[in-house]
């Protein structure tokens, strides 16, 4: 079976890419599953993650790109990748083939949105019928509390629209929190944190991680 490849992608920077990697990868690694975090990005703050990462923590691997090609554990079972913000057509395509899934963190603002959806018609015109391949689906990240009203939710799911003028799947939105920030400080995930103190991220994450655990953000073959 093909390794279960999670790219986690947005070419507009500090949307959140590496919040999103590190957080999914320590969902499945507490999970069980050999993880591999593959930090593609030569910011590596994946990577400054890993290191600080407590060794009492369930281990998570890393790989890196090394010219141009990654070196991933033969025994990985999920491989999650964190992308670097405005990355090449070439690279792009490279990433994407590796995929069977693709979550891109979105800031919710008009612009950020506009940009986002921008990008996935792009993307449509690189690969083609890339839907048929890769799975992908939208995160509002860093979502202030007053702009949890509805006029903006409507908003932002409204003009998140595929080439074919379908809706690109939305899956939550994520709160802007002092808690992702303690966490990457520390090598840990908002679930390695207090649950007191997480509970209401928690609750927010379930609708990607739901859809992340099951055969929808697969692809057909
Ligand atoms: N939901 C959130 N609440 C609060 N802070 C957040 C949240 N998501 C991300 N941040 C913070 O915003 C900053 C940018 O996030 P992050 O590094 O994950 O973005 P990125 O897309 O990986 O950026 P780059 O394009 O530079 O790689 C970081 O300091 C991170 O801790
Ligand atoms: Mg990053």
């Amino acid at each position: 079976m093909k390794m279960r490849t999670i790219l986690v992608l947005n070419p507009k920077g500090g949307c959140g890419k590496s919040t999103l990697a590190t957080n999914i990868a320590s969902y499945f690694s507490i999970n069980g599953k050999k993880v591999t975090l593959a930090d593609c990005d030569p910011q590596g703050s994946s990577q400054d993650w890993l290191n600080v990462r407590p060794d009492n923590q369930s281990r998570i691997s890393c790989a890196v790109l090394d010219k141009g090609s990654l070196q991933v554990p033969e025994d990985t079972e999920v491989l999650i990748m964190d992308t670097p913000a405005g990355v090449s057509d070439e690279r792009l395509s490279k990433f994407l083939s590796r995929a069977q899934t693709m979550v891109m963190p979105v800031i919710a603002s008009p612009i950020d949105i506009r940009a986002a959806e921008r990008f996935i018609h792009e993307l449509f015109s690189l690969k083609g019928s890339i839907n048929n391949k890769i799975k992908i689906a939208t995160v509002a990240n860093r979502v202030r509390e007053d702009t949890l009203i509805a006029a903006k939710l409507e908003y932002y799911l409204d003009h998140l629209k595929l080439p074919n003028g379908k809706q690109l799947p939305f899956m939550t939105m994520l709160r802007s929190s002092q808690n992702y920030i303690h966490a990457a400080d520390r090598g840990l995930s908002i679930f390695e944190l207090a649950p007191s103190k997480t509970y209401y991220d928690r609750e927010q994450w379930e609708p990607l991680l739901r859809w992340l655990d099951s055969s929808k953000s697969l692809p057909k073959n």
